[in-house]
């Protein structure tokens, strides 16, 4: 829960919400999934999701919003390296609910949670260096950029520059209960 968000495990009634935004060409412009064509690929995307929740716990999350319990948006790992310690966080929003904060909610929610709950080390995020936004959200939940990895990705028929920022669980706890602390 967050002051405008509620995060909880996706669920098969989602469907159309999430095929309003899924399939919409600008939220998938930059994420490794093509926009969803049809209503039964959606919810065979969420059907895989909840399996693989089921399978390794959850780990993929449902984006809602609190006034109208809209399914705005997903949140969850893309791996976890149990070996390491460490895994990649991923997301996606409907359009219309853009550059208004959030993920930027959204994103420090689940770091807690991945961080204090599943007691993961090092969380890491990637971004196309295109997709300012999300570096820049990225940026704002107080992950560190760590390199552009050149040309690292070929995808949307394309070679990609890739920007990767992390966050490392004491590092971040710490800093988090800085700027929760009275001024
Ligand atoms: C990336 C995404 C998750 C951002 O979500 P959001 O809720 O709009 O993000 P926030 O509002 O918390 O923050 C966005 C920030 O980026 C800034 N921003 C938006 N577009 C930008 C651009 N083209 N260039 C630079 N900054 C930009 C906003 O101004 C805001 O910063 P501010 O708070 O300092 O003003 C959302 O755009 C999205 O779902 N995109 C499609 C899926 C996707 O690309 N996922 C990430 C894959 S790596």
């Amino acid at each position: 829960m967050t002051p405008r968000l509620l995060l909880r495990k996706p669920m098969r009634r989602d469907a159309r919400q999430f095929h309003a935004w899924a399939s919409d060409p600008e939220v998938a412009r930059y994420v490794f999934w093509d926009p969803h064509k049809t209503l039964s690929q959606t919810r065979s995307v969420l059907r895989a999701m909840l399996s693989q929740n089921r399978l390794r716990g959850l780990s993929s999350f449902a984006i809602v919003r609190q006034r109208d319990l809209r399914m705005i948006g997903t949140i969850g790992l893309v791996w976890r390296d149990w070996q390491n310690n460490s895994a990649e966080a991923g997301f996606s929003l409907a359009k219309d609910c853009w550059g208004q904060g959030l993920m930027t909610e959204a994103l420090t929610a689940f770091l807690r949670l991945m961080f204090e709950e599943y007691g993961i080390n090092r969380i890491e995020a990637q971004h196309d260096v295109r997709n300012r936004a999300s570096g820049k959200v990225m940026e704002k939940v107080g992950m560190r950029l760590e390199g552009v990895l050149r040309s690292r990705l070929y995808y949307k028929g394309e070679q990609a520059d890739v920007a990767l920022y992390a966050a490392l669980r004491d590092e971040w706890l710490d800093a988090q209960q800085g700027k929760d602390a009275p001024r």
